[in-house]
């Protein structure tokens, strides 16, 4: 009698200990497919939210202004919103927030072009025309954008808008 109890005992315990081990793979694979999904919807909101501040409007004066020059000078290749074309990467994206492009490196670029070394665009040339004053408001668009879109927290300090 007692040994047929502990064996139905031994016998629950294995199968408790199956179904936590189904369990722990079934919660591991979900949770990576949840991942994937979040990381592909994060990027169209990224999108929409740059676009949706263009058309409400509310960005500073000094991104105004740099939203005007961008799109005369920067968003044939870089795209209305810094959203990227076939011609060149979009701005609003993580390897250009501050941390890793500071905005010296956007006047710089601006100043002296882009030897291609993130991307298959080829080479970005200087873009002459525009004065230190107007590159910065120019960084203000990108800069607010990317704020808009969740890529930084905060306009970094140096950034006159
Ligand atoms: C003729 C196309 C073209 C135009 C016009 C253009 N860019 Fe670019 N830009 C590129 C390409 C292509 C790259 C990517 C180079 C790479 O890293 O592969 C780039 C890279 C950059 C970078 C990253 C610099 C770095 O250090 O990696 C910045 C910032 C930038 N562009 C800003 C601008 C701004 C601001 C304007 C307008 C004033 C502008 N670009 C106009 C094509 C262009």
């Amino acid at each position: 009698m007692s040994a047929l109890r502990s064996r139905t005992l031994r016998f629950f315990a294995l199968a408790a200990l199956l179904i936590c081990g189904a369990l722990v793979i079934a919660a591991c694979g979900g949770s990576d497919g949840d991942y994937q999904t979040a990381e592909t919807h994060d990027t169209h909101e990224a999108d929409d939210a740059a676009l949706a501040d263009l058309t409400t409007g509310e960005l500073s004066e000094a991104a105004l202004a740099g939203q005007k020059l961008f799109s005369a000078n920067c968003s044939a290749c870089h795209g209305a919103t810094a959203n990227g074309t076939n011609q060149g990467p979009p701005l609003v994206h993580q390897i250009y927030e501050p941390g890793h492009h500071s905005n010296a490196s956007f006047v710089i670029a601006v100043a002296r072009g882009v030897r291609a070394h993130h991307w298959d665009f080829g080479n970005m040339p200087p873009v002459p025309d525009l004065e230190i004053d107007e590159i910065h408001q120019v960084i203000c668009y990108v800069r607010e954008l990317q704020l808009s879109s969740g890529i930084i927290d905060e306009i970094p300090t140096s950034t006159p808008c």
